[in-house]
């Protein structure tokens, strides 16, 4: 469905944006100074507003609709699912749960073959912890600066950016590290090759400052989705693998934003060859139909809790709804596939549109990522690097990102922002006439951004 006449009007959107507004408390928000705009509907790649305002979603929502909206079969098979089995508790042995475990161990990378289910990333991310620190004995993690992992108490301590700063009251038994990022390189790298080896480097010696034997684990992000899309150079995954294996430290990728087809491989983790010892999912498991998550679990932590109990669960683990949106999905995109999809788009059409538009325009400082998963750094001079807005902008000093948003907005396209990043992240099975309608958009609104850069 597409806005039509038969469509609820502006006065139906304007009583569901009133109780929302009077009852609705907004994640990371300060609840006054928010303006959530009310959908009326979504289908495949766009959705729309009450006033007929039609949008191409090039955030894919918050980056999990890799099929897009409301895609019939999935739809069905969550229809199907309510008649037949709508709710069950998690200690019993139930189909959809069963197939979308065997689904998702038969694509995860090496050994990963036991699923645990949680009800979104950021349980996930607690629960591989805990799995982690039970499996080494041992209390510290280490994660990486300019890194996302979830909104809960574990979960935030371990992520590296300004969201942790509320919740972090210095106990968590986290350590921070820099990970490659050669365009803003912490290591004074000028090549891929020094920026690689010398992270590597720098984890190393924090290990051995930190003591290895306090060292649980280590968590990455494969490809850092909202701190930027920073693409590790080759050989950085798989050096961390080894230094995680000459310390016996448990290696924890969190695959909630690349993993399930984003990056144009089933996980990220492909594109590297590099095998975790748990890995976390949630988001394009299915699509974001139903909330779900979970931790990919190799032969050996899942040994630890063969005879010993894991301490650890949900009401939701594996709910009959949420597996059979996953099974769905992940059976669309084999059906129809989503994943060469991605991989071919990234490859043929948004890269090289892309950096064309950064040929052309003097506020994109750097473009980079794969499959559908880019992001644009926007830069107010690009010989200096400085970013668009101040990181951590609010108010006036994120004004020139404000003013992109809204120009991309006004050309009927829904960017996702993040500081001075713009990403190009739309669903996973977008097509190239979707994917030109929205760069030629893309482009307009760079022009405004342009008009910030000195
Ligand atoms: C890499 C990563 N990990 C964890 C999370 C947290 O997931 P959730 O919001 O489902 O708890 C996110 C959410 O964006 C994420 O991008």
């Amino acid at each position: 469905m597409t806005p039509s006449s038969a469509q609820p009007g502006p006065e139906a959107g304007a009583a569901v944006k009133a109780a929302d507004r009077a009852h609705v408390f907004h994640s990371w928000s300060a609840q006054e100074l928010i303006d959530p705009p009310a959908v009326a509907g979504a289908e495949g790649s766009y959705f729309w507003d009450y006033d007929g305002r039609r949008f191409l979603d090039f955030a894919s929502g918050l980056v999990f609709t890799n099929i897009g909206y409301q895609h019939p079969k999935v739809v069905a098979a969550v229809q199907e699912q309510v008649g037949k089995l709508a709710t069950f508790a998690p200690a019993f042995a139930v189909e959809a749960r069963s197939e979308a475990a065997r689904l998702i161990a038969e694509r995860t990378p090496g050994d990963l073959d036991k699923i645990f289910f949680t009800n979104g990333g950021a349980d996930a991310v607690e629960h591989a912890i805990r799995m982690a620190r039970l499996h080494t004995g041992r209390p510290k993690v280490l994660s990486a600066y300019r890194s996302y992992h979830g909104g809960t108490q574990q979960a935030v301590n371990v992520t590296g950016d300004p969201r942790r700063w509320a919740s972090d009251n210095g106990s968590a038994g986290v350590v921070h590290f820099w990970a490659p990022f050669l365009y803003r390189s912490r290591f004074y790298a000028e090549t891929e090759e020094q920026e690689c080896e010398r992270a590597l480097e720098h984890l190393e010696t924090t290990i051995a400052f930190e003591g290895p034997s306090t060292i649980a684990a280590i968590i990455l992000e494969t490809i850092p989705g909202t701190a930027g899309i920073m693409v590790p150079p080759p050989g950085y995954l798989a050096g961390v693998r080894e230094l995680c294996d000459k310390y016996g430290i448990v290696f924890i990728l969190d695959e909630v934003m690349a993993g399930f087809g984003r990056t144009g491989e089933w996980f990220a983790a492909d594109l590297f060859d590099v095998v975790p010892d748990l890995m976390t999912f949630a988001k394009g498991v299915n699509s974001g139909y139903v909330p779900l998550g979970g931790v990919a679990i190799s032969q050996k932590i899942a040994e630890t809790f063969g005879k010993r109990v894991y301490p650890g669960g949900l009401t939701y683990s594996g709910h009959p709804l949420a597996c059979a949106a996953a099974v769905a999905t992940i059976n669309v995109m084999a059906e129809e596939g989503v994943v060469e999809n991605a991989a071919r788009m990234g490859a043929d059409v948004v890269g090289p549109a892309l950096r064309e538009l950064a040929e052309r325009h003097p506020s994109v400082g750097e473009v980079r990522g794969v499959g559908m998963f880019w992001a644009l750094e926007l830069v107010r001079n690009r010989e200096t690097r400085e970013p668009l807005v101040p990181y951590n902008a609010s108010g006036e000093a994120g004004a020139p990102m404000a003013a992109f948003g809204a120009a991309a907005k006004a050309r009927g396209l829904w960017p996702f922002i993040n500081m001075n990043r713009t990403h190009v992240v739309p669903p996973c099975n977008a097509s190239e006439s979707e994917l030109k309608e929205g760069l030629a958009a893309l482009d307009a609104a760079l022009s405004v951004a342009d008009e910030h850069t000195v």
